[in-house]
């Protein structure tokens, strides 16, 4: 329906990327979006070497890549070896400096995603000879920056792109849960999305069935940016950064007083864990962008996939956008 440079490049029907997301982005979800027509990337996280065997001996048949969170990749370089002897069909980096990784990645003839939040961040990843840029503006689930939203980073980082390497492809990520969502990011000059949070409310992810019910009764006005999380989980993240969640109780007691957290932190992460085993999420996070407000129903996720695109097709086909729209 929606043909574009990204599904050209990677043989894929529709431009539409599932975000390596941690633990959440398994095989299941992977291989469900890859079979649907889009691209599924397992989430390598924090860098478990054995849980990503298992994932991607799991999907094997079934192209998908994986995603790293590069500061901690940095700690466990060999788990890209792991991913690199699966042959995966994209392997994304966020979250930290490309360079290091970057000609491993390519040597071994996998293109190369790499996530950014800023143009500072997008000219680096092109320095390092990224294939495709992941622009992810500041409404997004999950880690970044958070200080531009998406809006205004696609078509600036599309410009970049432009100016400096016209073959570099462009995702565009942060807010992107339905048809209008795609149809606006392709129409900003993207060649596809990158979707976190709507395919965290669907079957396959790896989440709660108490904190997806939780999800679908959540508005958009109900996430906040915090490092709350990172401090409880002495998840040592560099200080540009923080991470989208569900507001609770949790964070509204702790965020702004992050000080008082850190001299209570073995009380609280207790708290934290204990609530984790129990699924009680007024303590437990939820890692999910403002798009929750358009998430209504838990769904299979190829038909997200199929939802998505069928609307942007049909929103495309009346406008005049820079890619191929063809209904059918
Ligand atoms: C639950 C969750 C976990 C995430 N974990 C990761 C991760 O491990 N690595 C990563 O590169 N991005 C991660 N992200 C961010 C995504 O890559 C992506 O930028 C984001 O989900 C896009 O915005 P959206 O959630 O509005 O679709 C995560 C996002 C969510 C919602």
């Amino acid at each position: 329906m929606l043909t574009t440079r990204l599904t050209q490049a990677f043989g894929i029907e529709h431009p539409v990327v599932l975000a390596p997301m941690d633990l959440v982005s398994g095989a299941r979800l992977a291989t469900a979006v890859t079979t649907a027509g889009g691209l599924g990337l397992i989430g390598g996280g924090y860098g478990d070497a054995e849980w990503l065997k298992r994932e991607l001996a799991a999907a094997a048949g079934t192209r998908v890549g994986c995603g790293f969170i590069t500061w901690s990749l940095a700690r466990h370089p060999e788990v890209l070896d792991v991913a690199l002897e699966h042959q995966p069909a994209a392997v994304m980096l966020s979250f930290g400096d490309p360079a290091p990784f970057a000609n491993r990645i390519r040597a071994a003839a996998v293109p190369l995603l790499c996530q950014v939040h800023t143009l500072d961040q997008a000219r680096q990843a092109l320095d390092a000879g990224a294939d495709v840029i992941v622009a992810q503006g500041g409404e997004a689930g999950g880690h970044g920056v958070g200080m531009r939203s998406t809006f205004t980073l696609v078509p600036d980082v599309a410009n970049l792109i432009a100016n400096r390497s016209p073959r570099t492809l462009l995702l565009g990520a942060g807010g992107v849960a339905d048809g209008r969502g795609l149809a606006a990011a392709l129409a900003l000059g993207a060649d596809g999305v990158l979707v976190g949070t709507r395919f965290w409310a669907t079957e396959e992810a790896v989440v709660p069935v108490r904190a997806h019910t939780r999800a679908v009764a959540a508005d958009g006005d109900e996430t906040i940016r915090t490092n709350v999380y990172d401090i409880v989980r002495t998840y040592d993240w560099p200080a540009e950064y923080n991470g989208r969640v569900l507001r609770n109780r949790f964070i509204d007691r702790w965020h702004g007083r992050e000080a008082e957290l850190t001299a209570h932190l073995a009380e609280a992460a207790d708290e934290f864990r204990d609530a984790v085993s129990q699924q009680d999420f007024d303590i437990a996070n939820m890692i999910v962008g403002e798009g929750v407000g358009l998430v209504q129903e838990i769904l299979p996720a190829g038909e997200v996939v199929r939802r998505m695109t069928q609307d942007a097709a049909d929103r495309l086909g009346r406008g005049t956008p820079r890619t191929t729209a063809i209904s059918g």
